[in-house]
């Protein structure tokens, strides 16, 4: 049987992507890692896939003369590699909706709380200011409401009384590496069922 192809939007650091990439080399995700595709010519993320071979496109928004023209040569970018999955692991842009729709039920993305809390930017200081007990991380599928689609996946961390914003990220992030790489793998072994807004994991 021909084996799924994913493509990973990142936008820096990468480690997520590195999680999904290591997950892939070592079987656990029966799937292959078609390309990263990235909108900052500065990602760390770049060197990772270059380490492992996988092929980078930069599609850097600053060449673009509006979000429409951008998108769509995103869409070019990532249509290129026919992904069955286009994952976005820590993809900084908003996307429109003309993007969303084209890879409707086979998009996701990692969001470092327990949404619907804490939607957008910095969710761990977000928790903390809140002085929620538990945070954790989701990886949900995307639609056109930010960090609002079905969810897939959630992971819990416990709030500690002398965390600060380092501390708590840096423990989301290791469920993170879990949780996304476990999302991929349900997802090429064709064992998650969407209705509507609900995700059914078959076992
Ligand atoms: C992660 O915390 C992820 O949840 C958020 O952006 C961060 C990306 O980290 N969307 P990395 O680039 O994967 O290391």
């Amino acid at each position: 049987m021909k084996k799924g192809r994913y493509v990973v939007l990142a936008s820096g650091r990468g480690s997520n992507f590195q999680a999904i990439l290591d997950r892939t080399r070592d079987g656990y995700i029966p799937a292959e890692c078609a390309a990263l595709i990235t909108d900052n010519p500065g990602a760390k993320a770049i060197f990772r896939a270059q380490d492992a071979g996988v092929p980078v496109d930069v599609v850097d928004y600053r060449a673009y003369p509006d979000k429409t023209r951008y998108e769509k040569a995103l869409i070019t970018a990532i249509s290129r590699y026919s992904p069955d999955l286009v994952i976005l692991a820590g993809y900084m842009r908003l996307l429109g909706d003309r993007i969303v729709d084209e890879f409707s039920g086979r998009m996701m993305n990692i969001h470092p709380s327990l949404l619907p809390a804490f939607p957008g930017l910095h969710a761990q200081r977000q928790a903390l200011e809140y002085g929620t007990k538990v945070a954790g991380c989701t990886v949900h599928f995307v639609t056109k409401d930010m960090d609002a689609g079905p969810v897939i996946i959630q992971r819990t961390v416990p709030v500690l009384d002398d965390d600060d914003e380092d501390s708590l990220a840096e423990r989301i992030l290791t469920e993170e590496h879990q949780a996304f790489p476990e999302s991929v793998r349900l997802f090429f072994e064709g064992r998650i069922r969407l209705s509507g807004r609900k995700v059914r994991i078959l076992s």
